[in-house]
């Protein structure tokens, strides 16, 4: 057993800042064993924040050491790398490696990840920024709203009909000074648009026309790849038209607000703050890569397996990808590859690619024990779930914990008897065992529902002993 010292992990801490031993904590909350896993990810994360404090040189130098994860079906590859994007505040993306060789992608270019992950970077960035100039817009739409409301000129009826309930009307005829008591209406004004009071007012606005007519260029695939995004270029030649609409002041408020965010935040500065995060932080997960490994001509309609090999060896090398915010190398983008490897193995891909996957990691199949910690201790287990669901309808699920051993045994057994799906066997199990209550719901007389050996024994074991019926029902 392993004490972490400095275990406890602040979750407002960016993955950057955590140590190794931290991130592992981080993912020890969500993903249960898998230590070797978890450590290689760390090291490798963990690197990368090395070689950036490195001089220049040395830093251009340092290749980033990629990961397979071998592991059969749901050992919790995925959830890892799930984890991880989670976590991090890196630009993340997984796509399958399989998909490359599918009829429909047929000659799909691999580059797209790229493009993909840099869109993830400027939204990443863009999301960021905005947060940066909340205040500000915030500040800039009330003041935007409230000259909407408070039209300077005074006889207008919608102003004088709000103006009445604010005790207000007759302000000017006691003597008070206009301007102070314009301001005072306006601040009151103010308090009332804050508690949301004037939330059904209406406003006219000056919108900008975004009905543009909708054209089909190309199929969506073509147009991806030059990088181009169509939708923004006809935004960017319609955008001078303005027209006159009348709104609520709650959807004004959130039109307003984009409009000031897009004159608040600096798209340039965006992309390229992004572009330098895809380069220097960028990881790209290669699920399914077992699925792609084999040298042998593809079947069938199938893009020759090698082929894509090829075709991703460059991106995994070091190339310069053009996208549409501009040019990304790829040299220090952190590749994560997995697959179960159960016909193939690493060491049927191509040589070239095996050698950009330095670390090999394997992850081990899951007993009867981790079934039983994978069903209770990470956020938002299965059990907890399934708890929170039925809590919803004013149903209490208590497990015993002889329950829990019970359905980490069921587990394991069909897994034995029929085919190991790893922790997938839980999902099926529990779905299962819960099935009735599920239905009833909000019809259960009791309230309080126990769910204890007994329970799960006389739900589960008369599927589980039927081979045949497991093989479908689990
Ligand atoms: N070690 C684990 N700890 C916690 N949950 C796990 C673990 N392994 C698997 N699970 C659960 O099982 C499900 C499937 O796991 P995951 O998607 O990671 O499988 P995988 O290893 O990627 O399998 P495949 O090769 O089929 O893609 C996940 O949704 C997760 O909830
Ligand atoms: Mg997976």
């Amino acid at each position: 057993m392993v004490i972490y010292l400095s275990g406890e992990v602040d979750d407002e801490l960016s993955l950057d800042e955590m140590s190794p031993r931290q991130i592992v904590a981080a993912l020890d909350k969500y993903v249960v064993g898998q230590n070797a896993a978890k450590r290689a990810v760390a090291i490798a994360l963990r690197n990368r924040v090395r070689r950036q404090k490195l001089p220049p040189d040395m830093a251009a130098d340092v290749m980033p050491k990629n990961i397979i994860m071998i592991g059969s079906t749901g050992v919790g590859k995925t959830e890892i790398a799930r984890r991880l994007a989670k976590l991090s505040s890196s630009p993340f993306i997984k796509v399958e490696a399989s998909k490359f060789t599918e009829v429909g992608y047929v000659g799909r270019d691999v580059e797209s990840m790229i493009r993909d992950l840099t869109e993830i970077a400027v939204e990443m960035v863009r999301s960021q920024k905005s947060k940066e100039i909340a205040a500000k817009a915030e500040h800039n739409v009330e003041e935007r709203l409230l000259d909407l409301l408070l039209p300077p000129s005074k006889s207008s009826s919608s102003y004088f009909d709000i103006t009445e309930e604010l005790d207000t009307a007759n302000a000017n005829a006691n003597g008070v000074k206009v301007d102070d008591n314009s301001q005072r209406t306006r601040e009151k004004f103010r308090q009332q648009l804050r508690d949301g009071k004037l939330a059904n007012r209406m406003v006219e606005i000056e919108v900008h026309e975004r009905n543009f007519p909708t054209i089909e260029l190309a199929g969506p695939q073509g147009v991806e790849e030059m990088g181009i995004n169509m939708k923004d270029m006809l935004g960017n030649i319609f955008q001078g038209k303005t027209k006159m609409r009348k709104m609520r002041v709650d959807e004004a408020t959130e039109y307003l607000m984009q409009e000031e965010e897009e004159r608040l935040i600096d798209m340039d500065s965006v992309a390229r703050t992004a572009l330098e995060r895809v380069e220097s932080a960028g990881i790209i997960f290669l699920d399914e890569i077992d699925k792609i490994a084999g040298r042998e001509g593809g079947h069938g309609p199938d893009v020759s397996r090698e082929g894509v090999q090829r075709d991703i060896l460059p991106i995994v090398e070091g190339t310069t990808v053009n996208t549409r915010y501009g040019m990304v190398r790829t040299d220090h983008i952190l590749f994560i590859a997995a697959g179960a490897f159960h016909v193939s193995k690493p060491s049927d891909l191509i040589p070239e690619l095996q050698g950009r996957f330095p670390i090999r990691v394997e992850l081990e199949s899951l007993t009867v024990a981790d079934f039983e910690r994978i069903l209770t201790e990470p956020k938002n287990s299965l059990i907890k779930q399934y708890k929170a669901l039925l809590e919803t309808e004013g149903i209490e699920l208590e497990f015993r914990s002889d329950a829990i051993s019970a359905i980490a045994q069921f587990a394991g057994q069909v897994n034995q008897s029929t085919e190991d799906i790893g922790a997938r066997r839980l999902h099926t199990i529990v779905e299962k065992l819960l099935e009735q209550i599920s239905f009833e719901g909000p019809d259960l007389e009791e309230k309080t529902q126990i769910i204890d050996e007994n329970y799960v024994n006389s739900m589960l074991s008369d599927t589980v002993k039927d081979q045949d019926l497991s093989r479908y029902i689990l």
